[in-house]
């Protein structure tokens, strides 16, 4: 399907509207602003990067239409949703195809467990871009936000952080929301794949840190 620039925005507004319609209840960490974030960094990371800018714009928008962490770890929806969306709007094979797969790969547990992954140029700017908005204040956030969904404790010092989580335990893990920095965000700043998102990643790794320490010198309360 040969595309001009009408064709691109439509698609992309009909897109929105399903993804915001789709998302309506989601919790607060994974909800329709968080893809609008998505959307926008990875907008700014393709800038210095050469890649399909369509394949890019659909799989952010439609990366956490159905995350399997809120279907009981059933992670076959959202793929499934995104390619019969994509199909009933004629959008050519190729490109559903590859955004399908970008959706399947993106996620963090993918990567701590066997499966083989897919990558592509794309992938690495939308996995860059969902991992900038886990980091800095929005991070912060988003997992403590994600904690009381689950009714986790905040911190709990005698509960130490997992470090090298197999996939089956980063996914059944209960553990504190502080645990989640070390089990995850922490982690984050080095497995950036563009040099745009690396630099962007510095300064909320750093935020993060800076909030570690007076969360530590808050805790036990004033002595
Ligand atoms: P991905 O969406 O890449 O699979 P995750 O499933 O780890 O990544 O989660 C995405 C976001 O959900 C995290 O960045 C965090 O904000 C929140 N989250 C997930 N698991 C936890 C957890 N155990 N504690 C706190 N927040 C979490
Ligand atoms: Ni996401």
């Amino acid at each position: 399907m040969s595309r001009n620039k009408e064709q691109h925005k439509t698609l992309i507004n009909k897109t929105k509207t399903f993804v915001k319609q789709t998302l309506a209840n989601a919790e607060g960490g994974h909800d329709w602003f968080h893809t609008l974030r998505v959307y926008h960094n990875a907008l700014l990371i393709s800038k210095t990067e050469t890649v399909d800018i369509l394949v890019v714009e659909l799989a952010a928008l439609l990366h956490d239409i159905a995350d399997s962490k809120f279907h009981n770890g059933n992670d076959t929806i959202g793929p499934k949703m995104a390619r019969e969306f994509l199909f009933q709007l004629n959008v050519d094979s190729k490109t559903i195809e590859h955004v399908v797969k970008i959706i399947e790969n993106i996620s963090f547990n993918k990567s701590l467990g066997n499966d083989t992954l897919f990558i592509s140029e794309e992938l690495k700017v939308v996995q860059d871009a969902d991992r900038l908005d886990a980091i800095g204040a929005i991070g912060i956030a988003r997992a403590f936000n994600y904690g009381g969904f689950k009714n986790r404790p905040l911190f709990n010092p005698e509960i130490k952080p997992i470090l090298n989580m197999s996939k089956t335990e980063y996914k059944t893990s209960a553990a504190p929301t502080i645990n989640h920095f070390y089990e995850k965000l922490l982690l984050l700043k080095d497995k950036m794949n563009t040099k745009t998102a690396k630099q962007i990643a510095k300064k909320r790794h750093a935020f993060m840190l800076h909030f570690l320490e007076q969360f530590y010198d808050e805790w036990d309360g004033l002595k």
